[in-house]
């Protein structure tokens, strides 16, 4: 496995690969990587020649400075299980490598889609994430880039960059890997005291609720998701925002939509956990 935080190193392997008529799969995470990331990178082997996973900590895509900061950085622990699982390259570029020495002005943004839901709480977040994977695909130029539906809004954002800005790449969905308990996996669970983790799955279980009443026949998913917000309320959650959506565009559904996505996303304690369903009627 190479590792790299240099450029040219990095545009100097992929070239050579290319040559030889290899195909790429890219994996990009921030690292502290779970069996959720690791299994993009299983995707990533089995779709294509080569995986490239990137291990880098998006400063522009923090709304805050200390979030940041706690961000859990476990690089040599990533290292060892991207070796185990045969990933090719891993490229950690430095702050610097990725922006310079002063803050850069270029921004790429889906616009509408970045301002609700996630983008309503965290002001500039998926501006900074949209502008990093777009620096991604130049730098690593792949023919796939494989992305959890854990991120539902983050996926469909980036499937909507790639198609109105012409690149050439393959975005493929990778279904949410949970906990036994249906706690979706996520960096920011390590946040979590003990007995917010035994809480924890309730997010879960709530959205799950509303899929159940919706399939029986409720329609009134205001009220479904105002109850859904009581009850983990009473477990001790501070509810963001449980909304049921349509799929893929993520607008309120009509009567006759039948995709549909719950999405939700509350703080227990130290923890913002984020989770979704993707179901039809
Ligand atoms: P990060 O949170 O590290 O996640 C990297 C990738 O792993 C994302 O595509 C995310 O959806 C996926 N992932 C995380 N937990 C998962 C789970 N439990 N099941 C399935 N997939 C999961 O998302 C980011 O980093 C950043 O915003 C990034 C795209 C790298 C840009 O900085």
């Amino acid at each position: 496995m190479i590792e790299t935080s240099d450029i040219q190193q990095l545009r100097q392997q992929i070239k050579s690969w290319k040559q030889q008529g290899k195909t790429i799969a890219l994996v990009a995470t921030m690292g502290n990587l779970h069996q959720g990331h690791l299994s993009l990178v299983k995707e990533a082997k089995r779709i294509a020649d080569i995986a490239i996973v990137t291990l880098f900590v998006n400063p522009i895509q923090f709304d805050k400075n200390k979030d940041l900061d706690d961000y859990p950085r476990t690089y040599e622990a990533d290292i060892a299980a991207l070796e185990s699982h045969h990933c090719d390259l891993v490229f950690s570029p430095s702050v610097e490598t990725m922006y310079g020495k002063t803050e850069t002005a270029t921004r790429v943004e889906v616009t509408h889609l970045s301002d609700i839901l996630e983008g309503a709480s965290r002001s500039g977040h998926f501006s900074g994430v949209t502008t990093v994977v777009a620096k991604l695909f130049n730098l690593t130029t792949p023919d796939f880039a494989i992305f959890g539906q854990k991120d539902y809004q983050q996926l469909i954002i980036i499937q909507q960059m790639v198609q109105e800005l012409n690149y050439d790449i393959e975005i493929i969905s990778h279904p949410i890997v949970r906990e036994k308990d249906g706690l979706a996996m996520s960096s920011r669970n390590g946040y979590l005291t003990k007995d917010e983790r035994k809480v924890a799955p309730y997010l879960n279980k709530a959205i799950k609720h509303i899929k159940l009443q919706i399939l029986e026949g409720a329609s009134n998913y205001q009220v479904l998701c105002e109850q859904a917000n009581a009850l983990i309320a009473e477990q001790g959650f501070r509810p963001d925002y449980i909304e049921v959506r349509r799929q893929g565009s993520l607008l309120e559904p009509s009567a006759e939509d039948c995709d549909l996505v719950i999405v939700a996303s509350a703080w227990l304690g130290k923890a913002r956990l984020l989770d979704n369903i993707v179901f039809s009627v």
